[in-house]
């Protein structure tokens, strides 16, 4: 693990993140030359999240109880295990997943990108890969050089996964393998995984398949976003 430099806190409210935990920025930015300090952590999650959040969820906080309630549990997991395992930094691993349900433009991607941004301030080691299910299926659409496997391996097996918009595509037999296949292995392994989908709950059968609905409801805390169009609100 390297030591990573300091963090500016003059882009974004990262600062306001840390006061809710009762830490302030000049804290976060004390080099103690310790790699696998609790403050280098953050200062090493801080900068891979303003990389894998885009621009205009730069400011998300997640504030739904029950994205927190699932922040809070994957934390608590990874800092038991930390202890029982006598391991050096507390590393997000296994876990329960989180369903984000809701129509058009109600605020899931900004709660699911506030998550993201949650837990890189609580300390704990959390690799996020994230994609939408459109740029999943265009990633492992098979093309000259690139084997579709090792691709789909990537997003499989990642610690932690987004997958933004789930259903939201028209389903063709191949789309419907790939979500399986991708929801069985997370299901089967339990590794934490943020989906958000604008498919009524009832619906989930439906428009995803039973087989994937099934896992879902099992494997994933759920939160329906109500209310209107944000995007048409602000137009
Ligand atoms: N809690 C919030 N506070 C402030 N702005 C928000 C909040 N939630 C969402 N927004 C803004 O509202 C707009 C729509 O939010 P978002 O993109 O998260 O919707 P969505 O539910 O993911 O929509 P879609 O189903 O089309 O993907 C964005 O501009 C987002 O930044
Ligand atoms: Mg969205």
């Amino acid at each position: 693990m390297d030591l990573a430099p300091a963090v500016t806190f003059d882009r974004d409210n990262f600062a306001a993140l840390l006061e809710e935990r009762g830490l302030t920025t000049d804290q976060v930015n004390t080099r103690d030359g310790d790699p696998f300090s609790e403050m280098n952590l953050i200062r090493r999650a801080i900068t891979q999240a303003r990389t894998a959040v885009p621009f205009i969820y730069r400011n998300a906080v997640a504030t739904l109880p029950e994205t927190l309630t699932w922040i809070t549990a994957l934390v608590d997991d990874a800092r038991a295990q930390q202890k029982r395992r006598d391991a050096i930094t507390p590393v997000i691993s296994r876990g329960r997943s989180l369903l984000l349900l809701g129509p058009t433009g109600v605020g899931k991607t900004h709660q699911a990108y506030g998550a993201l941004r949650r837990l890189a301030v609580t300390g704990v080691s959390a690799t996020w890969l994230t994609t939408s299910s459109a740029d999943l299926y265009a990633a492992l659409r098979p093309r000259a050089g690139v084997d579709s496997e090792t691709e789909f391996r990537r997003y499989a097996h990642a610690r932690l996964l987004l997958v933004d918009d789930l259903g939201a595509a028209k389903a063709t037999e191949w789309t419907e393998e790939i979500n399986f296949r991708l929801v069985n292995h997370r299901y089967e392994n339990q590794l934490p995984t943020l989906l958000t989908s604008n498919v009524l709950p009832k619906q989930l059968a439906d428009r995803l398949g039973d087989r994937v609905a099934s896992r879902l409801i099992e494997m994933c805390d759920r939160a329906v976003i109500t209310g209107t169009d944000r995007r048409r609100n602000a137009a």
